[in-house]
């Protein structure tokens, strides 16, 4: 007994003594540059991201959120009574060292060790278009990892796009097993999370949840079709437990990536929270031979003080003049061969499709999936995947027979390929089975009787770009091609990568963005809509490259007010494909009245997925007004700042409204989902985002009697914001559009 408290009191006089011989030994080791306490403020008009260099090089995040003046008053901040680890708000954190948390960054060096610090070496601000770029050096002086965070603050949209550039500045590979595109740390008391979850033909659908403490994860291991479980995007809505679209303050991000994501929440025992988003680590340690670099995809906030409607309208702004494609401009309404055709049509089925769409008004054909493929003739979904060629019993004239005929009617002409696809009926899985995603000796499993094509392969991205290539020349003037991707990737694997399957994931995803890239060079002009089984690649990685999205393949009017409520969250009306299709729907069984599916489509890109023959006189008539009216408010759908006035999950209506940006002209959505007593005497909308003191003329728009008492007459902005705006909604799927015009 004597002998074991001698021993423990020698331990512990040794102990310190211990602690202390390490410490000094690593710093005399490693001697840490000497730097100046400093603030970096990172700012936009509306709000402020404020970080803070330690004496000893570490770099904190302090604020993120409202502006609050120069940002240099933080310097005498007293941290240290909030710090009991001493690595709680670190930037970018990474595994090792005092942190002990969920890491942005995780790197296993060649020595098999874990361990990274990381500190600052410098930062540089320069100006880039539209933003202000603020470059941040943070160095592992053990190591020689290097670590630039990238803050692109674009001051006018309040967004603030981030990403992250790792170097191996040692002398042996390293590999990185977990490297966030950035990491937010936020100060509140409370945070409602807002985000989406899904599944075929039930995209985006929006869930909200207070965060506990702990960790909370929302990720993507599906490979292709990244997005339609969840979405790698969110809101926080900050001291709060109720979602509000219009009070409080919001916190909403979305990741530019068509992979496997992850979104980590991790509250911490002071309440704080830090959001680390980026590529999902799973089955993906990247290795990085000494020098190589790896730049994460780019991560963006937003920051609103006036709750979540402001937050969408700052993504939405910033994505229509930067983050998608040719955003903010008017794109052609349209008719799309699928669900009125299905794979069975021949040449004389789809002119006369063209005639209907020309003659109710609608500026666009697009021949869907099954014109392709003659051994393996495209017929139904078993074969042909992989043909790209044109099927000439079906088609003996060819594409570009129908693409002059349709541009012979005023119309622009599309056509679907899917091509990261193969069916293994097909000539190109007989002669190339090596550009199959699989892994050795296990089964390749089907998905819609379908493979994917490795395009980790540069070879298959050669091949993939070349279909696209091909198909643009199958007419001079292909207008629009629709870019579908129907399943995930499972038993993964590159035959090409070798040992090196744990590029796989990231590798595919850069192959994809490698053709799109080659894809923009060569066809700049060309309208493309990004599908994967609707909703599976609705994401701002994407959307680099793309027009639009088609939302979902459920085109129940009823089911879109979900869909599109969830999408409009996050993305701009501008890239939301949605069709008028027949009834009963073919997804859902759903019978909605046409006008009704018409006010729901045209809330996003209209267009019309039927066999018009089917259609009755009126109904046709009905069309032909729907879109003629459509083609005269669209610019606000296409342009204008949405707010949402009533949610589809707060109750039995819903209702948005696109505002231009000179508070001129707007155009009101209104919709009764589910049925309330006739009594009510209209459903009190309060109208946002218009000029108090300005009047607007309000015009009820496809109808000869309006449901509005008011239609036709002229109102204050005032009135209609703060009065009684009360269309009468008296049925199940009863709905209304209005167009307001400043007097
Ligand atoms: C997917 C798309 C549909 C249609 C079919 C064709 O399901 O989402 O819009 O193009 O493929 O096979």
């Amino acid at each position: 007994m004597k002998r074991i408290t001698l021993l423990t009191a020698l331990l512990l006089c040794l102990l310190p003594l211990q602690a202390r011989k390490e410490k000094k030994f690593t710093h005399e080791t490693f001697p840490l540059p000497k730097v100046e306490r400093q603030v970096i403020g990172i700012e936009t008009e509306n709000t402020a991201l404020v970080l803070l260099v330690q004496e000893n090089g570490e770099l904190n995040t302090l604020h993120y959120g409202a502006p609050l003046g120069a940002a240099a008053q933080f310097l005498s901040k007293d941290t240290s009574s909030e710090d009991y680890n001493g690595a709680r708000g670190l930037t970018y954190p990474a595994t090792g060292g005092r942190f002990t948390g969920d890491p942005a960054l995780h790197v296993k060096y060649a020595d098999g060790s874990h361990n990274t610090e990381l500190y600052y070496t410098g930062h540089t601000v320069t100006a880039g278009e539209g933003f202000t770029r603020t470059a941040i050096g943070l160095k592992d002086y053990v190591t020689g990892l290097e670590v630039t965070l990238v803050y692109d603050a674009y001051a006018k949209e309040d967004v603030i796009v981030a990403h992250t550039s790792l170097v191996n500045g040692g002398k042996k590979p390293v590999e990185l097993l977990n490297y966030a595109s950035s990491s937010l740390y936020l100060d509140a008391d409370e945070y409602l999370l807002t985000h989406f979850h899904g599944s075929w033909a039930y995209d985006m659908q929006t869930e909200s949840e207070v965060l506990g403490h702990d960790l909370k994860v929302i990720e993507s291991r599906r490979g292709t079709q990244a997005t339609q479980g969840n979405n790698p995007s969110f809101l926080l809505s900050l001291n709060t437990r109720e979602f509000s679209e219009t009070s409080g303050e919001v916190v909403a991000g979305a990741l530019a990536w068509s992979g496997n994501f992850r979104l980590c929440f991790e509250k911490d025992d002071a309440h704080r929270l830090n959001v680390t988003a980026g590529i999902s680590p799973f089955a993906s340690a990247w290795p990085l031979e000494a020098g190589e670099r790896f730049e994460t995809p780019e991560m963006l906030y937003t920051y609103s003080a006036e709750g979540a409607g402001k937050a969408s309208r700052n993504l939405h702004r910033w994505a229509r003049k930067y983050g998608v494609y040719g955003g903010g401009a008017v794109n052609p309404t349209l008719l799309n061969s699928w669900e009125g055709a299905y794979f069975n049509f021949t040449t004389e089925t789809l002119l006369r499709m063209m005639d209907d769409a020309a003659a109710m008004g609608l500026e666009m054909f697009v021949l869907d999936d099954g014109w392709f493929g003659n051994e393996f003739p495209r017929n139904g979904d078993n074969a042909g995947l992989g043909d790209w060629e044109v099927n000439t019993a079906k088609l003996p004239e060819g594409i570009d027979y129908l693409a002059q005929y349709a541009h012979s009617k005023d119309l622009k002409f599309g056509i679907w390929i899917e091509p990261e696809m193969v069916n293994p009926a097909s000539v190109l899985a007989r002669e190339h089975p090596e550009w199959v995603v699989q892994s050795p000796g296990r089964e390749i499993y089907q998905g819609r009787n379908q493979w994917v094509l490795d395009l980790s392969n540069p070879a298959v991205q050669d091949f993939v770009f070349g279909i696209f290539d091909r198909t643009m020349q199958l007419a001079p003037n292909i207008d629009y091609i629709k870019w579908d991707c129907n399943r995930v990737i499972q038993s993964f694997g590159s035959p090409y990568l070798g040992v090196r399957q744990d590029r796989f994931y990231v590798a595919y995803c850069q192959g994809l963005y490698n053709v799109m890239r080659r894809i923009r060079e060569q066809y700049p002009k060309v309208l493309i809509q990004c599908c994967s089984s609707g909703g599976g690649r609705i994401d701002y990685g994407s959307l680099r490259y793309c027009n639009e999205v088609w939302t979902s393949d459920n085109t129940d009017a009823l089911s879109r007010a979900y869909i599109q409520y969830g999408t409009s969250l996050i993305y701009p009306a501008c890239v939301m494909a949605s069709h008028v299709s027949a009834v009963p729907n073919h997804q859902s069984g759903n019978v909605t009245p046409l006008k009704f599916r018409f006010d729901m489509a045209c809330a996003g890109r209209l267009g019309m997925e039927l066999q018009p023959r089917d259609l009755p006189a009126d109904e046709r008539a009905l069309a032909l007004r729907c879109i003629g009216s459509y083609k005269e408010y669209r610019d606000l759908v296409f342009g204008g700042d949405l707010y949402r006035l009533f949610s589809p999950y707060d109750g039995s209506y819903s209702a948005l409204m696109y505002v231009s940006e000179d508070k001129s002209r707007a155009v009101v959505f209104t919709y009764c989902l589910h049925y309330e007593p006739r009594t009510v005497g209209g459903k009190t909308f309060r109208l946002q985002g218009l000029d108090p003191s300005r009047s607007y003329r309000v015009v009820e728009q496809n109808v000869d009697k309006s449901c509005w008492w008011g239609s036709g007459a002229s109102f204050s902005g005032a009135f209609l914001m703060n009065g009684g705006f009360n269309p009468l909604l008296p049925r199940l799927y009863s709905s209304a559009v209005f167009v307001l015009e400043a007097d």
